[in-house]
């Protein structure tokens, strides 16, 4: 949530800044900002409400601000409306300290009054100004330098920040803090960067630092340097980062989403790739090891939105395979519920991101607990990925749509992996049923595939409900969780309210909002399920609703009791999900464009949820 960048260097910092934050806009897009100096100038700070082109056309593509140091910031809202006056970056009185943050500041109420004691007043209503106006009062009272100022603040604030911070005192250096949110620095040929993530700057430099929590950097002279809280130096070396520029552009689509669902028949292949070798599936890369593996009683599998929709698939796929107790739960709830875990429990956090606050705080109470945890994450070096014990990393590349396609696809990959390896460590796979599924996920890919060439039929029928007002989701064990994710990517992307169901649920209070026209969609994928889902369907359309069916090829007299029907083919039906979650998305996707709506920004959401 919230998005930032920062530059200094041998060229204009605003076109990069712009550009910069143009690839984070999916982090936030209520308003945005940059600051750039020139040399000893006066920082000149330009800032617009709305989506990042309105601060595009008001720099004249950043070509009108000049400077070769500046910092960005793109803005989903926490403390305060979305408006220029709010938008980043936020300054002191006298423009001592100019500041841009991805956070909540949780005592900021506390601190204003602090400051406002001390003769500050206040423009904005966000925290991030009371933080700004903070760094400048330590700075001012003990007449100290940049790191020594932000390490008092530091101590003094309660929260999750990562900001970007310049000092008028200090021309060409930008000073940088962490806690709790991301923030990646990286350097090239006497360049320096920081963003909130990796997309932003992938352009311009691979070789990245992570700065860790309660850490600060300092960006000069062409390089960085760290600091811990105590201002000692804190030795870092860069890391490569593997993802390829291209990714992170539409690459002639016409949005991230319909780019994101294309490339998720490689993504599949190329995260299974990464843990089977010669038909084999090997977890070693992930930090597992065969004791551990045995050890296991049951496992916990915590996430949240569509990574818990994955977690949902897999509490039935790995307590089928596995014989293992599974338990999914939803991250926020996890944390306050005081779980009960042994050293034999399993934790399995789920997240693209990697820096879902709820997920990660989940993670760091299971740790303190005892259990063994992994963490299924797609971006490397991530707060989850550095705070699980194990890590399984998805290979989706950059995800930039807002709404999860290849991310969740790929976390299906990891635990049918992970389900089949443990089915054979613990002797509930045999030999030649662990071949099997190693041939059913390979597979996969080519499968997808078919199913996305043949994406008109969707787009023709989400044409024709464009303008539902709602849509439920209909289906049992494996199905009910595709629905989850269905109904999901339907709501947030096309603003239609829908919600999923398991099928024998219906009559128990939700089949009273059927009504004629309302559009039922039902997944029929578990062919002992099969007979039973279609008795409910059969009870909806009795009530008026129109039917669609997701079904695989075969199940032809499916066609007599429903209005359309999408078949795909068949796989094991463990696996099935990774399937018939593919015309789903491509609905959600279609009933967007349809409704004129931004696909890849739908309102009032993150991609990267930092906050509770
Ligand atoms: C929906 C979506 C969200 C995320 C959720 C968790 O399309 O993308 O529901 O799945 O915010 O995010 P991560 O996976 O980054 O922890």
């Amino acid at each position: 949530m919230c998005g930032i960048v920062g530059y200094l260097g041998k060229n204009q910092a605003a076109p990069i800044l712009l550009d910069g934050l143009s690839k984070l806009e999916y982090r936030g897009y209520d308003s945005a900002g940059i600051v750039v100096r020139d040399g000893e100038n006066q920082a000149e700070v330009v800032k617009a409400k709305g989506k990042l082109i309105n601060l595009s056309e008001k720099t004249n593509n950043g070509l009108d601000v000049k400077g070769n140091c500046g910092i960005g910031h793109t803005r989903w809202a926490t403390h305060g409306e979305p408006s220029e006056v709010n938008a980043h970056p936020h300054v002191s009185d006298d423009m001592n300290v100019v500041a841009v943050h991805n956070g909540i500041i949780e005592n900021y109420q506390e601190l204003k009054e602090k400051l406002t004691k001390k003769g500050y007043s206040f423009y904005s209503q966000t925290d991030t100004e009371i933080l700004t106006k903070l760094i400048d009062y330590y700075y001012k009272k003990y007449q100290i330098g940049p790191i020594d100022a932000i390490a008092k603040t530091m101590v003094r604030v309660r929260g999750s920040y990562a900001v970007a911070v310049m000092f008028h005192d200090y021309p060409n250096e930008i000073y940088v803090a962490r806690k709790d949110s991301p923030m990646i620095l990286g350097i090239n040929d006497g360049d320096c960067f920081l963003a909130s993530d990796v997309p932003a700057i992938l352009k311009y430099t691979r070789d990245v630092y992570y700065i860790d929590n309660l850490e600060m950097a300092r960006l000069h002279n062409g390089q960085i340097d760290f600091y811990n809280l105590d201002g000692d130096i804190v030795p870092k070396e860069t890391s490569e980062i593997k993802w390829d520029a291209a990714a992170a552009e539409k690459g002639g689509y016409e949005h991230f989403m319909m780019k994101e669902i294309h490339e998720q028949p490689r993504i599949i292949a190329e995260t299974f790739n990464s843990v089977c070798k010669d038909d084999k599936i090997d977890l070693s890369s992930v930090g597992l090891t065969t004791e551990e593996i045995e050890k296991i009683s049951s496992i916990y599998i915590v996430a949240c939105g569509s990574a818990y929709h994955v977690g949902v698939s897999a509490q039935y796929i790995i307590e089928d395979l596995v014989k293992v107790p599974v338990r999914v739960e939803l991250a926020s709830e996890f944390r306050y519920r005081k779980p009960m875990l042994t050293e034999n429990d399993f934790v399995i956090a789920i997240s693209q991101s990697g820096e879902t606050e709820d997920t990660k705080k989940a993670v760091v109470l299971a740790n303190e607990l005892g259990a063994n945890t992994l963490a299924i994450v797609n971006v490397v070096g991530s707060s989850i990925a550095r705070e699980a014990g194990n890590v399984f990393y998805t290979l989706a590349g950059p995800e930039i749509s807002v709404a999860t396609t290849k991310a969740y696809s790929a976390q299906l990959i990891a635990i049918y992996s992970i389900a089949v390896e443990f089915g054979r460590v613990k002797g509930t796979i045999d030999e030649a049923k662990y071949k099997y599924y190693i041939d059913e996920i390979k597979a996969i890919p080519d499968k997808v595939e078919k199913i996305i060439e043949s994406k008109d039929r969707i787009q023709w029928i989400a044409n024709k409900f464009a303008y539902s007002h709602d849509v439920f989701f209909i289906g049992r064990g494996l199905d009910y969780s595709i629905c989850m994710e269905g109904s999901l990517k339907m709501k947030e992307i096309s603003y239609i309210h829908s919600e999923a169901y398991a099928a024998g649920e219906l009559k128990h209070g939700p089949i009273a909002l059927i009504d004629d026209g309302i559009l039922v969609v039902s997944c029929l994928t578990q062919e002992d399920l099969y007979e039973k889902t279609t008795s409910n369907m059969t009870e909806v359309k009795a009530r008026g609703a129109i039917l669609l069916a997701i079904t695989t090829y075969g199940h032809y007299n499916i066609e007599d009791n429903v209005d359309y029907v999408t078949y795909i083919p068949k796989a094991d039906e463990h696996f099935m999900p990774s399937l018939a979650v593919i015309p789903m998305q491509l609905m959600g996707y279609y009933l967007s464009v349809a409704r004129g709506i931004d696909v890849d920004k739908p309102k009032n959401l993150a991609k990267s949820v930092t906050v509770e």
